[in-house]
């Protein structure tokens, strides 16, 4: 059976990618902190799907993490991945000289470095598969700067980047390469990033659910896209930062991001 990983699976968007995946036939890798939620998937993917699948309780940002994920996914998994998706991340509202530090280099430990990490450490297991896909989750901050969330709309444009680059080099390797851009979704993304309940409010009015999402986003992979908005609203309003000036694309996010500070 061809077995997929997913980051960050105990609950929002990775939880509804590990569903799809087991609905599309593949056993499954899940990974995040909290191991009574992975446990419940892993039943879940089992009762429903009848596909096997196999939980690992980690804190991603550790110094070992990717070693001991890769080293754990080649024991589950020998014969090769077929799908790695980088999922775990979160991100920190609030304007960066009154963040934290510290929280903020953890949140591009777990945003960017873990990702190329665990995708260096686990190519060798993806090109053993026949044909084999990573997805990486960005989001629509990556397409622009974001007042109040500026370092994690750099990590997520350094995902971006990342996955295109990578994409290209692997042509022709039988490994695809995907950047999944989502927009606002109903997860406890607002909760984590310490966003208050008016912005929530806000972003909620516009949110997909997780599962319209990891849909798309699968669609995409599988369709082999370089990179996907899931959502019209999200396409045309990524679509307008090329077209629109910088600063007023900046002064507009500003404005909704800002304004409940
Ligand atoms: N929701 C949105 O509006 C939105 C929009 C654009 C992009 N995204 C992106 O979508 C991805 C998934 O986020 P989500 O919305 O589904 O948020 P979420 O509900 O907060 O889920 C985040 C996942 O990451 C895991 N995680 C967090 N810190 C971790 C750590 N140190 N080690 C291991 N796992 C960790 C969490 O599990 P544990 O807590 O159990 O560890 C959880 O499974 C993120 O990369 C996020 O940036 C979200």
């Amino acid at each position: 059976m061809p077995t997929a990983l997913i980051t960050g699976a105990s609950r929002g968007i990775g939880r509804a990618l590990a569903l799809g995946l087991a609905q599309r036939g593949y056993d499954l890798l899940l990974v995040a902190r909290s191991a009574p939620q992975l446990a419940e998937l892993a039943q879940e993917a089992q009762a429903r799907y009848q596909r096997q699948a196999h939980t690992l309780a980690l804190d991603l940002t550790q110094p070992d993490a990717a070693a001991e994920l890769a080293t754990w996914a080649a024991h589950h998994a020998p014969n090769g991945l077929a799908v790695l998706i980088n999922n775990a991340g979160y991100g920190l509202w609030g304007r960066f000289e009154q963040l934290n530090l510290e929280e903020q280099l953890n949140m591009l430990q777990l945003n960017l470095n873990l990702p190329v990490q665990l995708t260096y450490a686990l190519l060798p297991l993806l090109r053993r598969a026949a044909k084999s896909y990573i997805l990486n989750v960005a989001s629509t901050a990556a397409y622009q700067a974001v007042p109040s969330l500026a370092v994690y709309a750099a990590s997520k444009a350094f995902l971006l980047s990342f996955s295109r680059g990578l994409r290209y080099e692997l042509k022709g390797s039988g490994v695809s390469v995907t950047c999944l851009s989502p927009g606002a979704t109903t997860t406890d993304f607002g909760n984590r990033a310490g966003m208050g309940v008016e912005l929530q409010a806000v972003a909620n009015k516009v949110s997909m659910t997780p599962e319209q999402v990891a849909e798309a986003g699968l669609k995409a992979l599988f369709a082999g896209k370089a990179e996907f908005i899931p959502g019209l609203l999200n396409k045309v309003s990524a679509g307008l930062t090329s077209v629109v000036p910088k600063p007023i694309v900046e002064k507009i996010a500003a404005g909704i991001y800002e304004k409940y500070l």
